[in-house]
């Protein structure tokens, strides 16, 4: 099965899950609306190929790490889009679940799948010391004081560290994705941490970059949010030009972090197609 398959049929499964009968139709029918069909599925993408690239012997441990990852991600896009944030009216070239479903049941729905994510890890049955460590690393990296809701509450501040608000914001969960693959196959996450510190902070640059310079339609969600929110980003900061150098060094930095394993150059090639899908299309679109 290849790996993406390997996520959507995890993810199927686990919203399938919470599909009871006893469940609210419209809530339940939100949450499956936020998760399937997804977007890239990048993090829970990093923490199989890390958990593969270390020779995993408990696949139901990475299914729940991948699943949990993917679902704590889909949670912050739902909560991000809402009114009180970004008031985002399309995510994933679709309404956003407060525009199709109503505010309560998109804070509602995002509220469940942050659950479901640690719930998932809590149930796998298998490892509970491996488990243990998931559901830890996960907490460290969703909430305060440096996962995604410190980054999101960096938005309220008067000034804002950039550094320190996209590695809270975005950086948070692609160290866990590394981490979590690595754990899941029973070795230690300190070694995995720049990686994905790394990938983090070059994916959140090409976010920008496509924030600033693509539109709309062809993200699936609105662009120049940056500029329109007055929120610090690379392109400001750096430049078009600067921006796009900053992203290469970066991914040449995460190469080099790679550490010794049985997949290193399986994940080296990983990196290396991820800068490519990214860089190219970036200046393209230059001035358009
Ligand atoms: C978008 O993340 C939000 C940020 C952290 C910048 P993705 O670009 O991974 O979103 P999907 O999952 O592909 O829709
Ligand atoms: C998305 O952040 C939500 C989180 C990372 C928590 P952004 O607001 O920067 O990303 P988009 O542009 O809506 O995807
Ligand atoms: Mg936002
Ligand atoms: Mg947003």
């Amino acid at each position: 099965m290849s790996l993406a398959c390997r996520i959507e049929t995890a993810l199927a499964a686990a919203i399938r899950k919470r599909q009871s009968a006893l469940a609210p139709p419209r809530l339940a029918a939100a949450l499956e609306y936020a998760v399937l069909p997804g977007g890239a599925r990048i993090r829970p993408t990093i923490c199989l190929s890390v958990a593969s690239a270390c020779t995993e012997d408990q696949p139901a441990l990475g299914d729940a790490a991948a699943v949990a990852l993917e679902l704590v991600h889909c949670a912050s896009l739902v909560h991000d889009d809402l009114p009180c944030f970004d008031n985002a009216d399309m995510r994933r070239g679709k309404p956003s679940v407060h525009r199709a479903f109503s505010q309560p049941l998109a804070v509602l729905a995002g509220d469940s799948l942050i659950v479901m994510a640690f719930e998932g890890l809590a149930e796998t049955g298998c490892a509970p010391e491996r488990a243990l460590r998931l559901l830890r690393i996960l907490g460290r990296h969703v909430g305060m004081p440096g996962g995604i809701c410190a980054g999101q509450g960096w938005e309220s501040e008067d000034s804002i560290d950039l550094a320190a608000y996209h590695r809270a914001k975005t950086g948070a969960l692609f160290t866990a994705a590394t981490q979590m693959g690595a754990v899941s196959a029973g070795q230690d996450p300190e070694p995995w941490e720049e990686l994905g510190a790394r990938i983090g902070e070059a994916f959140q640059i090409a976010d920008d970059l496509r924030d600033a310079l693509t539109d709309g339609g062809a993200l699936g969600k609105p662009a120049g949010q940056d500029h329109l929110h007055g929120r610090p980003n690379a392109v400001a900061q750096l430049g078009v030009d600067g921006a796009m150098g900053r992203f290469r060094d970066v991914l040449g930095g995460a190469i080099a972090s790679i550490p010794s394993c049985a997949g290193e150059a399986m994940l080296a090639d990983m990196v290396r197609r991820y800068a490519e899908r990214l860089a190219p299309s970036v200046p393209a679109r230059r001035g358009s």
